[in-house]
């Protein structure tokens, strides 16, 4: 080998080594080299310094669990022997502790190498205490998402046990005061609430369901959609009756629908009965059904206060009222509507509210494609 050659080589190695070491002082992951046959420290670069809080004294020469830091970890002394045997080892999560105390989280990967004629062992080690920050965040987020649908859910079912009840309550006092009911016709009604309670009642399994569980509840079946509207408007006449509302359906064709009976009901029944909550006495509430080719268009229309042009967007949030008045006597909560967007969208339809303005009545209409209709 000429001079000149072999200065080369050096260069080379130098040129290398050089760089090797500026990756080393640089690093923003924590560096270990250790010596394969003792286990000592060889180098520790200046992240691991910093992270821990140990000088390169405290490092220099000592066996990994010597070192205060790594001291907790049961696994160090195993970590030597694994990686004298396989050469890699690597841990997800590893608690370590600082030298002022403080825990942290870091990924340690450790693998050996030939160096110069021996064997190294290199521990790499990087803090993922922002990472599990991150992760917690994210976790902690999922789980009050959960708990979020879980109480709209509860909301949900609390709202759909008023209607029945109101209805009931509604031919018991008619019946009291021999206003228009007999007594049998009353507890028909009655008798009739109580199968729709029960039904309601067995929703509250809903509260431990997520969403996509809840879609699954849904039983399509076919439905006549004239029997249906009619047993709906018969079941409302009763809330109408103190406000002397008048209650009718018109051109409703005599066809068949795909959807769910019990969820299309309380649909159609929480529409109608804000028509007369939010109705003037001795109004009108007409149902009717506009067909076309591709979708059928229900319409729930009445003659009462109408909904302001701010309020009308926001009228299908939940918890939404718009009722200044408080027609409602306090018992509204602003979920009825949030229920009726939620069934049409479940029958891949679409819900959608028009009002003149305040004073000028409102039609709220549901369209569902006839394709779900045909299926
Ligand atoms: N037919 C209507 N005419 C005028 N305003 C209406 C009508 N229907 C709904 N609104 C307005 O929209 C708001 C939201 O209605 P929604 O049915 O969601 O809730 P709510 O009737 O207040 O309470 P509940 O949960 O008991 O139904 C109501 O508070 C009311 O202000
Ligand atoms: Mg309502």
């Amino acid at each position: 080998m000429t001079k000149k050659f072999k200065n080369k080589i050096e260069n080379k190695l130098k040129e290398s080594e050089e760089r090797y070491r500026r990756l080393f002082e640089s690093a923003h992951d924590g560096i270990l080299i250790l010596d394969s046959d003792t286990g000592q420290i060889t180098d520790v670069n200046p992240f691991l310094i910093n992270l821990l809080g140990y000088s390169k004294g405290e490092f220099l020469d000592k066996k990994l669990w010597e070192v205060g830091a790594f001291r907790n970890m049961k696994a160090a002394k195993d970590v030597f022997k694994i990686l004298q045997k396989d050469g890699y080892v690597r841990y997800e999560d590893l608690p370590l502790e600082t030298k002022d105390g403080k825990s942290i989280a870091v990924e340690f990967v450790s693998n050996s190498y030939m160096a110069g004629g021996t064997l190294v062992i290199q521990c790499n080690i990087q803090d993922i205490t922002e990472r599990k920050k991150i992760d917690l965040i994210k976790e902690s987020k999922r789980l009050l998402e959960e708990e979020k649908l879980r109480v709209e859910s509860i909301s949900d079912a609390a709202h759909e046990l008023r209607t029945p009840l109101a209805i009931m309550k509604g031919n018991v006092d008619l019946a009291m005061h021999h206003r228009g009911k007999s007594p049998k016709s009353a507890l028909k009604a009655v008798d009739n609430e109580i199968k729709h309670l029960s039904n309601v009642l067995s929703d509250l399994s809903l509260i431990t369901s997520k969403a996509w569980e809840l879609k699954n509840r849904i039983v399509y079946k076919k439905i006549n959609l004239r029997s249906l509207i009619t047993s709906v408007v018969t079941r409302s006449k009763v809330l109408a009756f103190n406000k002397n509302i008048s209650i009718s359906s018109v051109k409703i064709p005599n066809i068949t629908i795909l959807g769910d009976k019990e969820y299309l009901e309380k649909m159609l029944i929480n529409l109608i009965k804000n028509s007369i909550i939010y109705g003037n006495k001795n109004g009108r509430t007409v149902i009717n059904v506009k067909q076309s080719e591709r979708f059928i268009i229900i319409n729930v229309i009445d003659d009462g206060i109408g909904i302001s042009e701010e309020d009308l967007p926001h009228v299908f949030e939940r918890f939404y009222r718009a009722d200044k008045c408080y027609r409602s006597n306090g018992n509204s909560i602003g979920l009825g509507l949030a229920i009726v967007k939620w069934v049409a969208e479940i029958h891949s339809g679409t819900v959608s509210a028009e009002s003149k303005g305040e004073g000028k009545g409102s039609i709220f209409s549901v369209s569902l494609p006839i394709k779900t209709a045909n299926k």
